[in-house]
């Protein structure tokens, strides 16, 4: 089948999260099972730099918006991990310096940017071939599901075309005032309840999950989670209507770009039947964040992350004063929050001995801190699947995280010292730090600890499973489609 996915992020090109590893993994995996895809992407500003000078499959194609029309260049990137992409190129809406913000806030137009990037996708397709089905990812491209069901409902052949959604996060939304509904060309009978508002604002999101053929969000434990007030965002009685088509599939791993034998981003590498490279692995991390004083038996714990409210970071400040009293060593990479940013700033400024931060985004430190850290930890809020602690089974670095979302479905905790990591459950930085000192203590018995190492180094999250189910959806909803 031929399968377009239309996302606002994807590897290599263009990554704030999670998101862009799946939009680039995922379609090498279908392909592979036989399957076509097709990935649209926006021209951001920094595509643009590294991929200058692409020929155009289409060098004008029309947006149709209010009062005067937009105008969309369709770039032709060739074949890419395994999909054939393109870039919309729309300078005025993606020649910015950011994929969503500034540090002072979004964009004010973001509603504008990834409607009118819908539409273009659409719109792209009925010239480049219309596929089987359209495979959406987040807020950001949710109204290609809501056009495909109203702009484009009589048209013969788009309105056999099912769409399915894929929630990564249904923390973001993409909230906007009514009056969006007429910058869309939407009509206003669709800014109802049942439709697309929530709260008297223009939730796309929400038309998303109205409008798709199905849902999917990235764990099954995540799946049930956001049908609950406590993880639904205020839109939980939409995904509990929604139950009967929402299915939970777990996130994969591109083992080529994360793994510790071939990585080509660490300093040695190395296998669960030999570890030695991860001494290596270990120095070179402490030497890159300035604590080369730190001795070979002084636990490295290790954060890589979005500095958002999501990752209940708050926890690790919270728990500094005592942690820092336990002989341990502290990595920390990530960019984000204003008040995160700083919050770890004075963290690192208050224990300088043991605690070092490198508030920026660089993917190779990332796999850095995934291979020289022994303790990777996720205290996550909510967390729909999570990558990091995947990748950190995969460099045999044992996750402390919180059981939520998908770090509940890959994390397993034993008390005969068996599992792959250590876990907590409530909300509250104590048993956060309670889970820690267990994963100190284990890690002071080497055969326990090295046990569960390879343990969790011999797990297979590739995407083989995952893409399957991804098929099965496929399939479920093209032969429902075909029948309506
Ligand atoms: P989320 O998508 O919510 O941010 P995930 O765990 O699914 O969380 O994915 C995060 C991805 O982004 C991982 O590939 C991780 O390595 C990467 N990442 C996050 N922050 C940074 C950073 N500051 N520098 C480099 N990579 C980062
Ligand atoms: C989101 C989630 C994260 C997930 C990623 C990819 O950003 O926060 O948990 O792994 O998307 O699906």
């Amino acid at each position: 089948m031929h399968v377009v996915f239309a996302a606002s992020e994807c590897v290599p090109f263009a990554k704030t999260g999670g998101l862009a590893d799946v939009v680039g993994a995922l379609p090498a995996e279908l392909k592979k099972l036989g399957h076509r895809v097709t990935t649209f992407i926006p021209y951001y500003r920094q595509v643009a730099r590294a991929m200058p000078n692409l020929p155009a499959k289409i060098e004008s194609l029309t947006i149709p918006f209010p009062t005067y029309n937009r105008f969309a260049r369709i770039l032709d990137a060739g074949e890419q991990n395994g999909a054939q992409v393109y870039f919309v190129d729309i300078p005025e809406l993606f020649d910015r310096e950011s994929l969503y913000a500034t540090p002072s806030g979004d964009y004010p137009d973001n509603a504008e940017r990834f409607g009118c990037f819908s539409r273009a996708v659409i719109e792209a397709t009925k010239i480049l071939g219309v596929p089987d089905i359209f495979h959406v990812h987040d807020w950001q491209t949710a109204m290609v599901s809501v056009l495909l069901r109203s702009v484009y409902y009589f048209d013969p052949v788009l309105r056999k075309v099912p769409s399915v959604l894929t929630i990564h996060n249904a923390g973001y939304q993409g909230w906007f005032p009514p009056r969006t509904i007429e910058t869309l060309l939407l009509p206003w009978d669709m800014f109802t309840f049942t439709k697309l508002e929530q709260n008297d604002t223009l939730n796309f999101l929400k038309g998303g999950a109205v409008y798709s053929d199905a849902l999917t969000t990235v764990s099954q434990t995540y799946a049930k989670e956001i049908q609950t007030s406590e993880f639904g965002s205020g839109l939980e009685d939409t995904f509990r209507q929604r139950g009967g088509d929402l299915f939970g599939i777990l996130n994969g791993v591109d083992y080529g770009e994360w793994n510790p034998a071939t990585d080509r981003n660490i300093a040695a590498h190395y296998t669960p039947e030999d570890l030695s490279g991860k001494k290596a692995c270990r120095r070179d991390l402490l030497h890159a964040f300035g604590l080369d004083h730190i001795g070979d038996e002084t636990p490295v714990l290790g954060i890589v992350s979005r500095l958002a409210t999501q990752k209940g970071l708050d926890f690790v400040a919270q728990i500094a004063d005592e942690l820092v009293k336990e002989d341990i060593a502290l990595v920390v990479l990530g960019n984000g929050e204003e008040y995160y940013e700083r919050l770890f700033t004075e963290l690192a400024e208050r224990y300088p001995d043991k605690v070092r931060v490198q508030i920026k985004y660089d993917n190779v430190v990332a796999h850095k801190i995934e291979a020289g850290a022994d303790i990777f930890l996720m205290p996550s809020r909510y967390e729909p699947c999570g990558l990091n602690q995947i990748y950190s089974l995969k460099y045999g670095t044992v996750p402390v995280v919180r059981a939520t979302g998908g770090l509940e479905d890959t994390i397993d905790e034993q008390h005969d010292g068996g599992g792959n990591g250590f876990k907590f459950w409530g909300y509250n930085a104590w048993d956060f730090f309670d889970a820690i000192k267990r994963a100190l203590a284990t890690f002071r018995n080497k055969e326990q600890w090295e046990g569960m190492m390879r343990r969790g180094m011999a797990e297979n999250h590739d995407w083989e499973i995952s893409t399957k189910a991804y098929v099965e959806v496929y399939e479920r909803v093209i032969e429902r489609r075909a029948w309506s």
